[in-house]
């Protein structure tokens, strides 16, 4: 059999990693600057998480949502005091685009309404409900995706948010506080508060998509907090797992309370998912991430800023995008094979992302930028 042919694929092999580096089959050596698309946040083979995962298969690595597993108790309750939020419940699932489809799903048993506000250029998953509110996959959605009525604005639209959001037609909005695919724009924070309280007046879900920018990836635990916003549910997965298949919905159990069966899955919070969960935020909190995330985020910016024919530098923490005057596709292509540096790309065809591990050093940094600085010299 052979694979379905979906992907546009670079002829890499990495089989082995460790912090930000990863090696392919012939041994050479690459900077990951790319994280698996924003989803090493601790490093590859961090020895914690390689140790806790591996104590945990040789007990139990799944059994069933039908009895207690004291591991998600856990999880939930470090996350907790990790991100300093608090009044949610979390719901435990496998990936991204499930933890939007929960949360929509959820907005609309709590309102009975089936339309949704998104943002244009915001990205949420390739599932059902997550691909039907996915402005920037819109070719991507089959006419079995069609089922919700979704109206798009634009980032900086505030006032035809806020005009949406009161008409109460609505039964949620889903928003990136920094756009990932989009190309790195943040939402200000005067708009999200509008918007907060626009939603709160019309009993209209606020869904804040941390799956990409969440998790210590913008230098707060969660971008949202920055404007000081208490949104009604928060989805999580990337940086959470560390590579173990993993996400989250944290939800306002105040105003939404649990209904057995409303949610389920087989897989979700799994005894071996948690282990991965519980060690990645044992490494965040004990190796400072945040902390580092924001400083090396800082010097990078700064410091990418400086480099030849780089036109824009946006996004914060270690969640960049390098914005040039000339499409990035062969550019970034000469970066994996001549430079051995991983990046990622964006919808914005000029535009560079950087979303490294968030335990990367200074000495990293000073590679990344030699390495940005010889490839763009010789392009
Ligand atoms: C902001 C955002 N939401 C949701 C998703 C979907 O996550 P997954 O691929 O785990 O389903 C992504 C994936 O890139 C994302 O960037």
């Amino acid at each position: 059999m052979k694979l379905y042919d979906v992907y546009a694929l670079y002829d890499i092999a990495p089989i082995r990693g460790s912090g930000c580096r990863v090696y392919d089959s012939n041994g050479k050596e690459y900077l990951d600057f790319y994280g698996g698309h924003a989803v090493i946040s601790i490093g590859h083979a961090h020895k914690h998480y390689v140790d806790m995962i591996s104590k945990q298969v040789s007990k139990i690595s799944f059994y069933s949502n039908s009895v207690v597993n004291p591991l998600q108790r856990e999880l939930a309750s470090r996350l907790e005091t990790l991100s300093r939020v608090n009044g949610y419940d979390l719901f435990l699932i496998n990936s991204g685009a499930e933890a939007n489809d929960n949360a929509l799903k959820l907005a609309s048993f709590y309102n009975g309404r089936k339309q949704v506000i998104a943002l244009t250029q915001g990205f949420h998953g390739r599932t059902s409900a997550s691909i039907n509110v996915t402005h920037t996959g819109q070719q991507h959605q089959a006419p079995i995706n069609h089922g919700i009525d979704v109206c798009y604005f634009d980032i900086d639209d505030v006032d035809g948010m806020v005009k949406e959001i009161k008409k109460g037609r609505s039964a949620a909005i889903i928003v990136e506080a920094i756009q990932g695919i989009g190309g790195l724009d943040e939402i200000e924070s005067v708009v999200l508060q509008e918007i907060a309280t626009a939603c709160e007046a019309s009993d209209t879900i606020l869904i804040m998509d941390e799956v990409q920018c969440g998790y210590g990836r913008s230098g707060d635990f969660f971008a949202y907090q920055k404007s000081g916003i208490k949104p009604d549910i928060v989805t999580i997965a990337k940086g959470m797992g560390n590579g173990f298949p993993i996400g989250g919905v944290l939800i306002d159990a105040h105003k939404m309370p649990a209904v057995k069966s409303q949610l389920g899955t087989t897989y979700g919070g799994s005894h071996l998912a948690c282990a991965a969960g519980i060690a990645v935020l044992d490494v965040m909190a004990d190796e400072k991430l945040i902390e580092n995330t924001k400083e090396k985020g800082t010097y990078l910016r700064d410091a990418l800023k400086l480099l030849p024919k780089v036109k824009n530098v946006k996004g914060r923490g270690l969640m960049l995008g390098v914005e040039f005057d000339f499409p990035i596709a062969d550019f970034r292509k000469s970066l994996i094979f001549e430079q051995r540096l991983f990046t990622g790309s964006a919808s914005n065809k000029n535009l560079v992302r950087i979303l490294p591990p968030l335990m990367i050093t200074q000495e990293d940094c000073d590679l990344f930028l030699d390495k940005m600085d010889a490839g763009l010299r010789k392009f």
